[in-house]
């Protein structure tokens, strides 16, 4: 691991994001000596606030992680702030001209970071005055990342895209994702390309069905107003679920590079068919949360969501692949809001040997052997294999083959600290380019307009604190699968 230098210029740097995520991701990084001294932030914002404020703020963000105060204060030292109005051209001026500042003092060099963590319907203006105030040239070592949400639909993300291009060569363009950032996720890839006994089995000759699982237990809470207008498939099944997806059934690349990762997951999104209106209502599950009496208020009583809102909560559904290694295998999903835990896992079911003596040819998902991803909260590896049950007969019995990381002490690094410094590394492997997001938008938008045809009819209402609405374990059920649930 190398040591980097930059500048990096934060915009919304007074936003929830900035304080929750981004400046503790620059502290592991400092306090772990990846980030140089040679390094400086700007951030801006429109509020007025003074170099030492913001280095307050800065430092009440990092507090927790905090074992040495000297150490935090250098940190903090690095931080300057510049009001700013993002939609007048004329700030850029300003802007330019502390940006020249600190690349002089801090020897930054030609590295440089912009970070749009503000409101995405001004990611095009920003990056249209960075060029346009000549702050930003096709020639010089400049990088973007942008947060999510990119684009609501194919066209919009297309536009956007477009306006990016105009200022940021593509493969400067860091379209952030945080679930790539997770340790258990580039595991999934790791796995397989170590492990070629792994590789040899994944294909629809030893794997019965695949189940992701993005469970969350919060509600919708302050996010009303926005998540109103996003609901699950554009909130966690358009970016996280599509990704995992892609890391789990794309061919693996004979070459380790991010233009092969990112290639291969493209032909994997690309052999995910459109649905059809009729795919959408049978293969889909909609549902929205009610109370459970809990601290939880029904959806429809959320602040700033519609009270008459279909926006749905709780999606699950089953995708088929049309490629040669994974005939006939299909893909689950389902992810909400409210319900019983927060976790997110990935089964790969395998098939199991049928004994002719068997009442039944149906053998329950739970019985067969499976690999499973604990991705978080806690990472781990599981392989549930078939051993034989004590006794005479040769029958088989579940068994547990477990890897717990909690057991190894391994530094797990945050997924914003991963990719902040791939960022500054110009390592864009775990990132989703414009061609992947093309793709997922495509799927999305084939679904959303599947759910328009039939008017939204099926919208389940589920407690909070449950497993999500029993329509999606029916789901499964009509094909003599079951939903691995942690409890
Ligand atoms: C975000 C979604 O992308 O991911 C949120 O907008 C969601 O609604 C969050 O809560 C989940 O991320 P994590 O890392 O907490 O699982």
């Amino acid at each position: 691991n190398s040591k980097v230098k930059g500048l990096i210029v934060l915009f919304g740097a007074t936003g929830d994001l900035a304080s929750r995520k981004l400046y503790p991701a620059l502290y592991r990084l400092y306090k772990r000596h990846l980030l140089s001294d040679n390094f400086a932030v700007i951030g801006t914002a429109r509020r007025e606030w003074s170099n030492d404020y913001y280095r307050q703020v800065v430092a009440g963000a990092v507090n927790n992680l905090v074992d040495d105060q000297a150490e935090c204060q250098q940190f903090v030292s690095h931080f300057h702030y510049v009001s700013h109005d993002a939609t007048d051209l004329a700030h850029y001026n300003i802007l330019k001209a502390k940006m020249d500042e600190l690349e002089a003092t801090y020897e930054t060099g030609e590295n440089h970071l912009y970070y749009l963590s503000t409101a995405p319907s001004i990611f095009p203006k920003i990056t249209k005055y960075l060029k346009e105030a000549n702050i930003v040239t096709k020639q010089s070592n400049h990088r973007v990342i942008l947060e999510k949400p990119f684009g609501s639909d194919l066209a919009s993300a297309q536009k956007l895209n477009d306006s990016l291009s105009d200022t940021f060569k593509d493969n400067d363009i860091y379209r952030i994702d945080h679930y790539l950032g997770k340790e258990m996720v580039q595991n999934i890839l790791a796995l397989r390309y170590f492990n070629p006994f792994i590789e040899a089995i994944w294909n629809h000759h030893y794997i019965d069905n695949i189940q992701i699982t993005l469970s969350e237990d919060m509600p919708v809470g302050t996010r009303g107003g926005y998540y109103d207008k996003s609901g699950a498939i554009r909130d966690m099944f358009q970016n996280h679920i599509l990704q995992i997806m892609a890391l789990v059934g794309m061919t693996l690349p004979e070459h380790y590079s991010p233009e092969s990762v990112h290639e291969a997951k493209i032909d994997f999104l690309k052999s995910i068919p459109s649905f059809t209106t009729q795919q959408a209502e049978q293969c889909t599950v909609r549902g929205q949360y009610q109370t459970n009496d809990n601290n939880v208020v029904d959806y429809l009583k959320e602040p700033e969501v519609d009270a008459n809102s279909t926006t749905e909560t709780f999606l699950a559904g089953r995708i088929r692949v049309n490629n040669e290694r994974w005939q006939g295998v299909p893909f689950y999903f389902r992810t909400g809001k409210a319900l019983g835990e927060k976790y997110t896992t990935v089964q790969i079911i395998l098939n199991p040997r049928v004994y002719k003596d068997e009442e039944t040819e149906v053998v329950p998902d739970s019985e067969k052997p499976r690999l499973t991803f604990f991705i978080q909260p806690e990472c781990g590896v599981q392989l549930y294999l078939n051993e034989k049950q004590a006794g005479q007969d040769l029958r088989p019995q579940i068994q547990l083959l477990d890897h717990d990381w909690r057991k190894s002490a391994q530094y797990v690094e945050e997924p914003y600290e991963k990719l902040i410094y791939n960022t500054l590394l110009g390592d864009p492997t775990y990132f989703t380019t414009w061609n992947e997001l093309r793709e997922q938008w495509r799927i999305v938008d084939s679904i959303i307009a599947g759910w328009h045809e039939i008017n939204h009819s099926k919208l389940d209402q589920y407690p909070a604190g449950t497993h999500g609405p029993k329509q999606a374990y029916n789901l499964l059920e009509r094909y003599h699968n079951e939903w691995i649930d942690l409890d």
